[in-house]
């Protein structure tokens, strides 16, 4: 069985709530202030750390707040009210975020179903194809160990269901080949998942080359875009990717809304999708409930916002990018994950001859970095899933740290940084005995 699937240590033994890292917590409750403050979200400018886990979850765009404001504080209205203006008042503001993500991946706006955010919405896509896949006989399922739990975990639950579910492994920097998702193709294949962006590396996956790959097969394509939508639009476009997983709090939203986002096929089917629960019908019964119109509202200003101010943005990343290796150089720090094919907002670095738990806890005075998924933190899983499964040696496994910010993140005091890592590295030495379980 391949590793990622096998039983997580973290369902064994969740950490104390006072292991999780507020490090990885840019909205920890001492802090209230930065939490309710947009314009000092990304940086507390009081000499505390600068936050570099954008990946984890962005800071919110104050056009963002002001274009839900409204929703919040003024006329209440359910959309599903059709008999008043306040119900289409609501309805029309959903219409509208919806037609606003659409257009952003060239689909049509009633394709757009609404989620509690990407990890609902790769469930739905998932598991709601199941009945189709049963029903039809073909229960293999093609997808990666680089994805994220919210992917592998409905897997797993598959695969005790009796599927079929086989995972790729990367390349050591940190991609799928598509030759090897071309050999692995079956005619009983029913479903390929594999992820935009990976959200550990910053790594983009070849997904032209997997549409290409799929072109003249009939499995349906779903793609956990929770961190490219927003960043790197064009491959989202692929008239070939049937299924799209979204997430407003990675996009500068509002945490608590995503979307499960569906293309026709030329033919002017969807795909096949089956609820997952059962309501009121809403949202064509796929996903029932009643609308947060104003999480809605965020996540459709969001996306316009990405899609009007990508290059901008893409190029203060890059910027910030160029001066943090610069800064670091004197570490010889290793990046890893294919740089050539990485978004201009991530750095997994390992600096070798120091662990990542000393190394994020001893850098949280300066900067505010995550040794690992956000999602995964604070339980007792020795090593990244996705390094690992890159096959990289155990000094860079030992040593990861992630780096992510954003267009409005400033440069932290780099020679501070610096200097604590020189302290770890003078005085801690290489810690194997430090790994656990693995
Ligand atoms: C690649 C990827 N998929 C899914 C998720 C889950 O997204 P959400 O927090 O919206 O449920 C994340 C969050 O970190 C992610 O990075």
């Amino acid at each position: 069985m391949s590793r990622a699937l096998e039983q997580p240590a973290y369902l064994a033994a969740l950490a104390p709530l006072a292991d999780v890292g507020h490090a990885a917590d840019p909205g920890h409750a001492a802090d209230p202030g930065h939490a309710a403050d947009p314009g000092h979200a990304a940086d507390p400018s009081d000499g505390g750390p600068v936050y570099l886990d954008c990946n984890a979850t962005t800071p919110l765009e104050p056009e963002v707040l002001e274009a839900m404001s409204p929703y919040f504080l003024g006329a209440p209205g359910n959309p599903s009210s059709s008999d008043h203006r306040h119900g289409k008042r609501a309805a029309g503001a959903v219409a509208a975020a919806s037609a606003a993500i659409a257009q952003l991946v060239g689909t049509s706006a009633e394709l757009v179903i609404f989620t509690s955010g990407a990890t609902e919405a790769n469930n739905l896509a998932i598991l709601g194809l199941a009945a189709h896949a049963e029903k039809t006989g073909r229960r293999h399922i093609i997808s990666t160990e680089l994805e994220h739990k919210a992917v592998l975990e409905p897997l797993r639950h598959l695969r005790s269901r009796g599927f079929d579910v086989e995972l790729l492994q990367p390349t050591a920097g940190g991609w799928i080949d598509p030759a090897a998702l071309a050999r692995s193709l079956r005619p009983e294949t029913c479903l390929v998942s594999i992820m935009q962006v990976n959200n550990e590396t910053g790594v983009r996956q070849p997904l032209e080359q997997v549409a290409d790959v799929m072109a003249g097969h009939d499995a349906y394509l779903h793609v956990d875009a929770a961190q490219g939508f927003g960043k790197d639009l064009a491959p989202l476009r692929h008239p070939r990717i049937d299924l799209m997983s979204i997430s407003g709090h990675k996009i500068f939203g509002p945490m608590g809304i995503g979307a499960l986002i569906s293309k026709r096929r030329p033919g002017g089917q969807a795909p096949p999708l089956s609820p997952l629960t059962f309501g009121g019908g809403q949202q064509r019964g796929l996903r029932p409930g009643t609308l947060p119109v104003p999480l809605i509202v965020g996540l459709g200003k969001a996306a316009e916002l990405a899609g009007r101010d990508a290059e901008e943005r893409a190029a203060s990343c890059r910027a910030f990018r160029e001066r943090a290796l610069e800064a670091l150089s004197p570490l010889r720090p290793v990046v890893l994950g294919d740089p050539a094919r990485s978004l201009p907002h991530v750095l997994c670095v390992a600096f070798p001859g120091v662990t990542s738990p000393r190394l994020a806890s001893a850098l949280a005075a300066h900067i505010s970095v995550s040794r690992g998924a956000a999602c995964t933190d604070g339980t007792h899983e020795a090593f990244s899933h996705v390094l690992l499964a890159m096959g990289l040696p155990d000094e860079q496994l030992q040593g990861a740290i992630r780096l992510s910010w954003c267009h409005r993140t400033p440069q932290p005091d780099w020679r501070g940084v610096v200097q604590v890592v020189q302290r770890l590295r003078g005085k801690v030495p290489d810690c194997f005995a430090c790994r656990v379980g693995y």
